[in-house]
């Protein structure tokens, strides 16, 4: 809270999808070993990082997160084989998809992290927190909004269009 204004001071809000063998396990070492590291980033745990769909990546952000941290096993060390990989295909892809949208590509950001790389999960949290903080918001609930407003405006022009074809 900002003593000036009284308002409360913005806060970058960070979504991570951590795979269950490693970065969750990461970063619950972290925790035990009281490694302190920005309480922005809401975890969640997901049994490989070749489960995070684009689609749950595209929801955070359109559901107020400013960023999005996915954390999977070193190349070679994935439990189901090919599950980094196909991330690592996928979060390219992605990249390019969100610089289209106009989105910096620093909010979305892949790592790997073994079990027992509890530091790199804290650098690599408050190096987020950092960068995606100079971002500033994302803001995309608004954005998306107005293209709701765009699409009703077309949808209405088009049944005029058609109904005086
Ligand atoms: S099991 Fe960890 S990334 Fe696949």
């Amino acid at each position: 809270m900002s003593e000036r204004t009284g308002k409360k001071k913005w806060e970058p809000k960070i979504i991570a999808f951590f795979c269950n063998w490693c970065t969750y396990t990461a970063a619950d070492l972290a925790g035990v070993s009281r490694l302190k590291y920005a309480p922005n980033v809401k975890v969640i745990r997901l049994m490989c990082s070749g489960r995070v769909d684009p689609q749950f990546i595209l929801q955070s952000l359109a559901s107020g997160a400013d960023g999005v941290l996915i954390g999977g096993c070193h190349p070679g060390d994935c439990h189901y084989s090919e599950g980094n990989y196909k991330m690592l295909r996928r979060f390219r892809l992605l990249q390019r998809v969100l610089e289209s949208m106009g989105i910096e590509k620093e909010r979305v950001r892949l790592e790997w992290i073994s079990a027992s790389e509890g530091e790199k999960v804290k650098t690599v949290i408050n190096d987020m927190v950092e960068t995606i903080s100079k971002l500033g918001p994302l803001g995309l609930p608004g954005s998306i909004s107005m293209f709701d407003e765009d699409l009703t405006e077309i949808k209405h022009t088009n049944k005029e269009v058609l109904e005086h074809a």
